[in-house]
């Protein structure tokens, strides 16, 4: 089995930038493609920022050397040589067929695997978009990347076992992450479980049955988890946590799996969590 040493990564958000910088951390060399100037700028940002923080905890011995083997540009030719491209750009369908069809085109070697960090949508959705769904899969990391080791492995149905292998021992060995494997259902293992839970916190607090403090502390000091639900959407991302409940809704027509009406409005406001600044909590 051929090693990737080339990575592409699509999007430099919150994901992205995590993704590419686990990847050069274990020495890989990372190419990232943003839409935009402001947005290459703001993924340099978050890379720079992310590697300095891990420099000063001692976690890497030097951002400096970590970054020179992390480019952020704007023409997606430059993922041509890529063994591995992983996409993570918004969660919306239209959007991630088109890039995967484009990434078709751009990848030139047939052998590369083209993954989506997706956290809801069917990846064979992705698959058919491309002349190549046997190099296809779902490779989706879990936030704070650098921090939380699960990887979900999530093959379509026409993916070809070696790709999978390829990218299991990509995660597992190079970037020593746990991989888990999961079949090509909206949610995977973890948001199929997560989410509904987030969303019942957010229907509680919508009720006014208790405060957002009163839930979160709810949770962590009465069920020992690390945070509650709502600073846990916070994080995730409004955006994120309502597209993704849209897609489970979408895939099992669960009424637990729709999205509440106080998310959508907060959605609508731009109070997206911590990216914002402001969510269930002000940061
Ligand atoms: P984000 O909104 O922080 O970042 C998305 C980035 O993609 C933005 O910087 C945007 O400019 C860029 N982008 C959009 N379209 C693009 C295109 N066509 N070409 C290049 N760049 C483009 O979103 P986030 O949170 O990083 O999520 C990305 C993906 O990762 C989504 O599919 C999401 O479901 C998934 N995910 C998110 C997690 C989270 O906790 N936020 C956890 C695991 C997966």
């Amino acid at each position: 089995m051929n090693a990737i040493n080339k990575v592409g990564i699509v999007g430099c958000g919150l994901m992205g930038a995590g993704i590419a910088e686990v990847c050069a951390r274990a020495g890989k060399d990372v190419v990232v493609v943003e839409m935009t100037t402001p947005a290459v700028t703001a993924g340099r940002q978050r890379l720079e920022t992310s590697l300095s923080r891990a420099e000063s905890r001692g976690k890497v011995a030097s951002a400096a050397e970590v970054l020179e083997r992390i480019q952020v540009v704007e023409d997606i030719e430059a993922l041509a040589d890529r063994g591995l491209v992983v996409e993570a750009i918004v969660e919306d369908e239209t959007a991630k067929s088109t890039l995967f069809k484009r990434l078709d085109e751009v990848v030139k070697d047939p052998d590369a695997v083209l993954a989506s960090n997706t956290s809801s949508i069917p990846i064979m959705k992705l698959a058919v978009a491309t002349e190549r769904p046997t190099h296809v899969l779902g490779i989706h990391f879990f936030n704070p990347v650098p921090v939380l080791s699960l990887v979900e492995l999530v093959p379509s149905l026409l993916t070809d076992p070696e790709t999978t292998e390829r990218a299991r021992a990509f995660v597992q060995d190079d970037l020593g992450k746990h991989a888990i494997d999961c079949q090509d259902r909206a949610g995977f293992v973890v948001n199929a479980l997560l989410i509904p839970f987030v969303l019942s916190a957010i229907r509680m607090l919508e009720s006014g049955f208790a405060t957002a403090e009163d839930i979160d502390q709810g949770l962590v000091r009465g069920a020992a988890h690390p945070q509650g639900p709502l600073a846990l959407a916070d994080l995730i991302g409004l955006d994120t946590t309502k597209a993704v409940a849209e897609s489970l809704y979408e895939e099992f027509k669960e009424p637990l799996y729709a999205p509440p009406p106080l998310l959508a409005r907060m959605v609508d406001a731009g109070l997206l969590g911590r990216k914002t600044g402001r969510g269930f909590y002000t940061y």
